[in-house]
């Protein structure tokens, strides 16, 4: 049941912590395994969808049958998925995007000076914002990791960045968020609905995820 759910649509997933460059060495990143943003690229394959991946860097394989497109950082994430976007039914944001770049990328690797130092940050774009706003029919599906107030952070970034379903993800939870292969997370509607998931693998999550977005674009989804 639900194979073909999703036959003819064409689906973009982001996955990963992108890496922000300090100098040819290091760089600013996080704890992002991909594993969220593999798992929905899986399910969304499984249910017949032509299926992007977009991913910063990970470690884990490519499902099978869904094409995937590297990046690094944010602006180069940010570049693959606007230029991709108008030809996307369904775009879901797992990544986790860095918010702030360092300000500027040295050269060469940075010498120990034994002296404390400053690093300058600048704001990255905020992809999800920028598809709130040039979204015609896509059904956009953005996450929300918090560490506090979940559900007040999660309804602020729902409304702000005009998606039709958060994915709200206390990252502070044991066998939820970064790394392990289980999440625990609750689906909010703008209409107020909310469903709330209790523990299970990120497929699992992944898979009821393909439910709601077959709901959205209006695909009959009963067994
Ligand atoms: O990869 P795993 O180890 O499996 O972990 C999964 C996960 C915890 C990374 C995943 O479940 C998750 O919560 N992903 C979103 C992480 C995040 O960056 O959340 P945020 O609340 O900071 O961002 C809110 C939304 O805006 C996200 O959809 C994010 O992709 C998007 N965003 C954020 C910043 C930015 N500059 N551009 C964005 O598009």
């Amino acid at each position: 049941a639900g194979l073909n759910w999703l036959q003819g649509k064409k689906a973009l997933v982001t996955a990963g912590g992108t890496q922000e460059p300090l100098d040819p060495v290091r760089y600013l990143g996080n704890r992002s395994s991909g594993r969220m943003g593999y798992a929905i690229a899986q399910a969304l394959q499984e249910a017949g969808a032509e299926t992007i991946l977009v991913s910063a860097p990970t470690d884990l394989p490519t499902p099978h049958g869904v094409t995937k497109i590297s990046v690094q950082t944010a602006l180069e994430m940010y570049d693959v998925v606007l230029g991709l976007f108008p030809e996307i039914d369904v775009v879901i944001k797992a990544a986790a995007v860095a918010d702030y770049r360092p300000a500027v990328e040295a050269e060469q690797k940075i010498k120990k000076t034994g002296t404390s130092r400053t690093l300058e940050l600048v704001p990255n774009p905020d992809i999800l914002a920028e598809l709130g706003r040039m979204k015609t029919s896509q059904v956009l599906i953005g996450f929300a990791a918090e560490t506090e107030n979940l559900m007040e952070n999660a309804q602020h970034k729902m409304q702000k960045k005009n998606v039709n379903l958060l994915v709200a993800n206390d990252v502070t939870k044991p066998g939820a968020g970064f790394g392990c292969p289980t999440n625990i997370v609750s689906f909010l509607f703008p209409d107020g609905r909310r469903i709330d998931l209790p523990q299970m693998s990120k497929l699992e999550v992944a898979r009821h995820l393909v439910r709601e977005i077959a709901k959205l674009l209006g695909i009959q989804t009963k067994e």
